[in-house]
């Protein structure tokens, strides 16, 4: 009895509590904060989290440090800690679905370093992680921050209790939302819950959905296999792309549907690839894949049939959009399920390839969205083991990760640039061990794109003199058969793999172009020209190049003088000693570099049609700047920041104008800051400054 009535009182407490909790059963929780409303950059408005608590054991902490990249404070820098096991009860409606999303910012929060927390989190019959370490998590994704996304339906009860339990450690949160989950699965007779693991918006790019359970939409290209790319269309003004019910509306966004990815004009190339999206799942689990299709370009019936295959298996021999839709700019979504690990594998391919036999109109095929849920197993789990950080992928993108907006699926193709200019604004300054210690490698500058119409000039000119024909077979056995594991980057418009040739003796970055990608012609001549320009021995150098069976690939020195960032940062505190010493790049060069990332990022800017609604996925013109800034106020003068091997050479007028460009991109607000078109032509201006022009 003592015991009853406490629980039912707190049960009929927080379900009056619903009430100041805003519209419908939706709950933000800001995990750990004191005060009664906060409102994060979306607008969105976040609640303290204690009166779902029902012991007082656990502490509300603040981060000690804000990363750059975290799109919004609430519910990033206060967290709950747990030492020992919690759990939070939260009033729902037992009828409906309710999505659970858990954010985690693996910060330090006084002296728990959440590194070192091991913990589990579980639902009534359900176990969602289990010794997760947001940590490790975060890091895999190259991110500052993370969020999982779980829906669950409890069948009948009107609390969700949810237990944090410390493994090693402690437990941390900081943020928890609650929200209903409109009727968007085919209803089950049992209780089951999953996890999101991917949504795509196929061809198009990040978004939040303005719906009210705001579903985040990421861009697809990190996805792809190989250089098979195809090519990305969005759906004409004068096309109506429209719901062919009121209800569909719940599945996915217009915008989801306006936005597709094919393979291409040519039918030649078409027949000849798949393409490829490959996601990293978590073995022994089943998932369900959920396949949006919308065709605004065609609207008769057999125009464009293809093949759909889900690891390695036909689940579809004639899909035809517009037959299955009812027409042109018809939305309609297939579900499939798909057993993984069975065989040893965690991932989840999906291809799409042509159907010549049923003898369509053109070769091709289209896809739109991709959304890929994790189901519960016989046990109710739905946890799998952490991430091992691939050490290539982390070094390539670390900086870049600490100070990119970017949501749960990281989205590489800005990585390139943005990797390259963080790194370079890192080794400009002289800087404390702290940053420079946890990375191995750098970037090679190298972005750009082949075009067909273009390419025979261009390896001509580019390889006049210093260009070596590689043949496609040599390209291959350099890089394992391009076997993903040897991808170090990816762009919008190819791959970069890290492979060995001439037996081994030499490690090269080979990449790899499709050749059916046409995007951005003239930029990418730009940029080739300016590559060829900019490329210096210190840096990267171009060996050669391979043209064959449409295949475009230029392969690189792989760091052989060492990586730029050594060349920016001496990590060598000892540099008198000569034996070893990396050469100093002089202020010239590296304003260079500084504009050769800038062209990069803003031809990136401009891979990709408009900017997204709300700001977080990525953009770069802040980020390096960002990071000055911060260490700009932790170091005192700007001046003393300098490198002082080349402090001296530095015409002042140059630097004047390379500072104030520089903070310009730090204005509060967006609308402030320069568009990095503007950064470039600044930048260029400071070159010229320099050189005397
Ligand atoms: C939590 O602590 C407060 C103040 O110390 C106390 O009033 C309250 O009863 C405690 N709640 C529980 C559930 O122990
Ligand atoms: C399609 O690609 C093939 C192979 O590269 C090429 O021979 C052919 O000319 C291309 N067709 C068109 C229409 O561009
Ligand atoms: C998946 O199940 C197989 C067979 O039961 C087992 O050998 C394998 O270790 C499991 N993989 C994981 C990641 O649990
Ligand atoms: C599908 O086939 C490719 C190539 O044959 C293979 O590398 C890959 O591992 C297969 N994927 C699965 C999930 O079986
Ligand atoms: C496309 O994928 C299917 C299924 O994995 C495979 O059988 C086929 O060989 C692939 N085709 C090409 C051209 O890669
Ligand atoms: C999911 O979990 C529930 C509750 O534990 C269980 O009843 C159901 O069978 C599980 N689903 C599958 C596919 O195992
Ligand atoms: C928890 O995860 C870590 C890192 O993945 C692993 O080293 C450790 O063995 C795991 N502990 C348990 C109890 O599974």
């Amino acid at each position: 009895m003592n015991c009853i009535i406490p629980i039912v009182l707190w049960a009929i407490i927080i379900t009056i509590m619903r009430v100041d909790s805003g519209d419908d059963d939706s709950l933000l929780l800001n995990c750990g904060a004191s005060v009664n409303e906060a409102i994060d950059s979306s607008g969105r408005k976040w609640i303290p989290d204690s009166k779902f608590l029902s012991t007082n054991d656990s502490l509300p902490s603040t981060a000690n440090s804000q990363d750059p990249s975290l799109p919004s404070t609430v519910p990033y820098m206060h967290s709950r800690i747990f030492q020992s096991e919690t759990t939070y009860t939260f009033p729902i409606s037992p009828t409906s679905r309710h999505w659970l999303r858990l954010h985690f910012y693996p910060s330090s929060y006084d002296h728990f370093d959440s590194a070192s927390a091991f913990f589990s989190v579980s639902t009534a019959g359900f176990t969602l992680l289990r010794n997760f370490s947001a940590s490790l998590t975060a890091q895999s994704l190259t991110q500052a921050y993370l969020i999982t996304e779980f829906t669950i339906n409890q069948l009948n009860s009107p609390l969700l209790h949810l237990t944090f339990t410390p493994l090693l450690n402690f437990a941390f949160i900081n943020g928890i939302e609650i929200i209903p989950t409109p009727e968007i699965f085919p209803p089950q007779p049992h209780a089951y819950a999953m996890q999101t693991m991917f949504r795509l918006n196929v061809g198009g790019q990040f978004f939040v959905s303005d719906s009210p359970d705001s579903r985040t939409w990421y861009d697809d290209s990190p996805h792809i296999y190989g250089a098979g790319f195809g090519l990305a269309a969005s759906a004409d003004t004068r096309v109506s792309v429209a719901y062919p019910s009121p209800e569909f509306k719940l599945i996915a966004p217009l915008d989801v549907y306006k936005t597709a990815r094919t393979m291409g004009p040519n039918s030649t190339l078409n027949v000849n690839y798949n393409l490829t999206w490959i996601l990293d799942v978590d073995a022994n689990f089943t998932y369900l894949v959920r396949l949006h299709f919308c065709d605004f370009i065609f609207g008769k019936v057999n125009q464009r049939v293809f093949f759909v295959f889900i690891n390695n298996r036909t689940v579809e021999t004639d899909a035809d959009v517009v037959a299955w839709a009812g027409g042109m700019g018809k939305p309609v979504y297939k579900d499939y399920r798909v057993g993984v690990g069975r065989n040893g594998d965690n991932q989840v391919w999906l291809a799409l390839h042509p159907n010549p036999e049923s003898k369509p109109q053109y070769y091709d095929s289209i896809l739109n969205g991709i959304e890929v849920f994790k189901l519960n197993d016989t046990t109710g789990s739905l946890a799998g083991p952490n991430p091992i950080p691939s050490p290539n992928k982390i070094a390539t993108v670390t900086h870049a990760s600490r100070s990119r907006k970017s949501g749960v699926v990281i989205v590489l193709s800005a990585c390139v640039a943005a990797a390259f200019g963080v790194v370079f604004i890192v080794g400009f300054f002289k800087h404390g061990k702290t940053r420079g210690s946890e990375e191995g490698a750098s970037w090679i500058p190298i972005y750009g794109s082949w075009s067909r119409s273009s390419r025979s000039g261009m390896i001509s000119s580019i390889g006049k003199g210093l260009c070596r024909h590689f043949s496609l077979g040599e390209m291959r056995g350099a890089t394992n058969g391009f076997s993903e594991a040897c991808v170090v980057g990816v762009g919008g418009f190819g791959k970069v793999y890290r492979g060995c040739i001439d037996g081994n003796a030499t490690e090269v970055a080979v990449k790899r172009a499709h050749p059916s990608s046409q995007q951005g012609l003239n930029e990418f001549l730009n940029e080739i020209e300016l590559l060829s320009k900019l490329r210096h021995r210190h840096l990267v150098s171009l060996i050669g190049a391979c043209e064959e069976n449409n295949e475009m690939i230029l392969v690189y020195d792989y760091m052989a003088n060492g990586t730029l960032r050594e060349h920016l940062y001496d990590d060598n505190n000892n540099n008198n000693d000569s034996t070893i010493t990396t050469t100093t790049l002089s202020w010239k060069q590296r304003l260079g570099i500084c504009i050769g990332a800038a062209r990069g990022i803003h031809y990136l800017h401009t891979v990709a049609c408009a900017r997204p609604p709300i700001n977080p996925s990525l953009p770069n013109e802040q980020i390096c700047l960002a990071d000055w800034a911060l260490m700009s106020y932790r170091n005192g003068g700007i001046h003393e920041m300098i490198d002082p091997r080349i402090r001296d050479d530095i015409n002042p007028k140059c630097l004047e104008h390379y500072i104030e460009t520089a903070l310009s991109c730090l204005s509060h607000d967006s609308i402030d800051r320069p568009s990095m078109g503007h950064v470039l032509s600044c930048l260029e201006y400071c070159l010229k400054l320099q050189i005397g022009e």
